[in-house]
């Protein structure tokens, strides 16, 4: 916790679990499988755009959320049970016997519903504030699991680094000496791109081909054991790109006007419709950013990664 900002909140007896933002620098995407999940062969990293998540005791399960930056849309947060927290705090509960009570307030960083995991790292906070408020010392190996069964991206954003994802992504392998810094502009786009809609863009797409099985990409991962921005831009890959596409047109001509301002390397983030532009210093940041803002992109991010995953932050009260 040393070293951190610490997070306001109201009581001294209240948690806080910060989890980061996610892109994949190499998404590979396979035939779908029977259970209606895709497998993946893919490249995490994670980035310095953080959800927090503060929690407190209370006599029963109650969420709150409010948002810090431009491009996050609080109010298409769900409060219910179809949230992903509430999903995570009763997992948790029902794996410790106990209630599932407690206060939760998230506070948006990350977009929602746009590639970049915000929903999987508000899940990812919680299991880790909830672990310690409760008491319930469930083991990290343990806590990967549970948060396997919130969804896909959960034990990433968990883990946070440079790790290749196998299965549906949930199977994690560290990726070693490939910790170079890379620096981002993150396009935020008008409108959502459900997950489960893209991927079935993908099939219906790829209907009648044989989609081969997806491979990890040794290039990819020389380039980034080298560092050299330049090099691992060429070698960005995203299999859900044309699927993408196909539901947001537009997206194109921004991933080509980034890339005429000087970007590296450019790409659909997850499922989108978050575009990532890999720039090698501030000023191309800076080319790129007034370039993409002339195209219309609805918020810009400026950040980096890898960083830590899903960590305890500490609090300060204040009145
Ligand atoms: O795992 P998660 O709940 O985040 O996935 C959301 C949806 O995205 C799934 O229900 C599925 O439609 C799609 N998906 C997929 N293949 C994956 C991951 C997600 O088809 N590997």
């Amino acid at each position: 916790m040393q070293g951190k900002t610490p997070v306001p909140v109201t009581t001294a007896d209240a948690i806080a679990a910060r989890a980061p933002a996610k892109i994949n620098l190499h998404l590979g995407v396979g035939p779908v499988r029977s259970d209606g999940y895709h497998p993946l062969a893919t490249i995490y990293q994670s980035l310095d755009l953080f959800e927090d998540v503060i929690v407190a005791p209370y006599h029963r399960l109650s969420i709150h959320v409010t948002g810090e930056t431009d491009g996050v849309r609080v109010d298409e947060v769900p409060l219910d049970d179809s949230n992903i927290v509430c999903k995570a705090a009763m997992l948790l509960a029902a794996e410790t016997g106990r209630e599932p009570a407690a206060k939760i307030h998230i506070i948006k960083r990350i977009p929602i519903a746009a590639g970049l995991a915000g929903g999987s790292a508000d899940a990812a906070a919680t299991l880790v504030a909830l672990n310690q408020l409760w008491g319930t010392k469930i083991s990290r190996e343990r806590l990967l699991q549970l948060a396997a069964e919130l969804g896909s991206d959960v034990p990433f954003c968990l883990t946070g680094g440079v790790v290749a994802g196998g299965g549906r992504g949930e199977q994690l392998a560290e990726v070693l000496g490939a910790d170079a810094r890379l620096q981002w502009v993150l396009a935020v786009n008008s409108g959502s791109l459900s997950t489960p809609k893209v991927f079935k863009e993908f099939d219906r797409l790829s209907e009648g081909q044989d989609v081969a099985m997806p491979h990890l990409p040794a290039e990819l991962i020389i380039a980034l054991r080298h560092g050299n921005a330049k090099i691992i831009g060429q070698h960005l890959h995203n299999d859900l790109t044309a699927a993408a596409l196909s539901l947001k047109p537009e997206l194109a001509e921004m991933l080509d006007a980034g890339i005429a301002a000087g970007a590296v390397g450019a790409m659909v983030s997850g499922s989108g419709p978050t575009l990532a532009f890999l720039v090698a210093d501030a000023d191309q940041a800076l080319n790129v950013s007034v370039e993409l803002a002339a195209c219309g992109a609805v918020a810009l991010h400026r950040c980096s990664g890898p960083t830590e995953g899903a960590v305890l932050v500490p609090t300060k009260v204040v009145s």
